[in-house]
């Protein structure tokens, strides 16, 4: 008999027939997230779920799956699993790291240059009709090349991004918990900051840091306060990393230029004063959202459930001290 395996939305057919080759898969028929009442009855059986970075693995949920011994995640990002009651619960949690590095860094970018040269705000422009033809004044934004990137959080992401910054002849400096060597700093021309210099000195400030008790509300009112007021804000990490009411009296009140944001406090919730803005460019967390790393992910998760079918540790553990004797 094969294990059995939840898997709470739709996939991509490729890794959805390997699964199938050695589980019996349940599939949420619906177009939509499953609720967690509904994922909690149809974990009984299940050995494995492939889940969605927007599902709420909570303690609760854990708890319920008796038969769990993994939840692979199809996301890099994996605040949305209660990790301490997984491993307590000794189940394998998995995310898909790699795979997406370079699309969320090219959406990063997207970000950067759309609010930088006003890009959606001239889409509606032209859209309504309204466009009278050149005009010297018209639609005026600010240059990206030659400008000083400031990334938070220098991990896979926010490692792409920089080295998008320096395909445009930008300065990249770069704040996180753990610095580089010095040597390698050099050789990547990564500049060290405290978080305070950085926020000083951007014209960009990118935002590459996981959800975490400590990144909560990293950027609020005090750090946006000692933004430059011609600087930019980009988001495409998780919502939570800003004060969204602060980043919206910010932008209201000129403290900086604009933002670009692919995630929200509470998607799919947008704070309304952020959508009647025109500067800022706002997505629906897309970061990931191409054809080929779409199918990758869940690939990834895939072959994390396929290992520990097969008894293995998967390739991605979160927490592989559930391994330990
Ligand atoms: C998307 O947000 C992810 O974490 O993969």
């Amino acid at each position: 008999m094969k294990p059995k395996v939840l898997v709470t939305r739709k996939i991509y057919e490729r890794p959805l027939q390997l699964l199938r080759e050695k589980a019996e898969v349940t599939l949420n028929p619906e177009d939509r997230s499953m609720t967690p009442a509904e994922i909690m009855a149809a974990l009984p059986g299940k050995m494995g779920v492939l889940a969605m970075g927007s599902d709420p693995w909570t303690a609760q949920l854990l708890e319920a799956g008796k038969d769990l011994k993994i939840v692979a995640n199809n996301a890099v990002g994996f605040n949305n699993i209660d990790l301490n009651a997984a491993t307590r619960l000794k189940i394998a949690a998995t995310n898909t790291p790699d795979v997406l590095t370079d699309t969320t860094a090219d959406l990063t970018f997207a970000l950067i240059l759309g609010v930088a040269r006003r890009i959606a705000e001239a889409d509606r422009f032209v859209r309504a009709g309204k466009w009278t033809g050149w005009t010297p004044n018209l639609m005026i934004g600010r240059d990206v090349h030659g400008k000083t990137l400031g990334i938070i959080g220098l991990g896979r992401i926010g490692s792409a991004v920089a080295r998008r910054g320096q395909g445009f002849n930008m300065r990249v400096v770069y704040y996180d918990i753990r610095r580089l060597d010095p040597a390698v700093e050099q050789q990547h021309q990564l500049q060290f900051m405290p978080l305070r210099d950085l926020l000083e000195v951007s014209d960009f400030v990118t935002l590459h840091v996981p959800l975490t008790l400590e990144t909560k509300h990293l950027i609020g009112a005090e750090e946006l306060g000692l933004m430059k007021k011609t600087a930019y804000l980009i988001n495409a990490s998780r919502g939570p990393v800003v004060d969204e009411q602060a980043l919206v009296e910010a932008l209201r009140s000129g403290k900086i230029a604009g933002a670009g944001l692919d995630v929200f406090e509470a998607e799919p919730k947008v704070t309304p004063e952020l959508l009647r803005m025109e500067n800022t460019v706002l997505v629906p967390h897309i970061g990931s959202a191409t054809d080929e790393t779409r199918e990758a992910m869940a690939l990834r998760a895939v072959n994390n459930i396929l290992a520990v079918i097969r008894g293995e540790i998967p390739p991605n553990i979160l927490n592989p001290e559930i391994y330990q004797k």
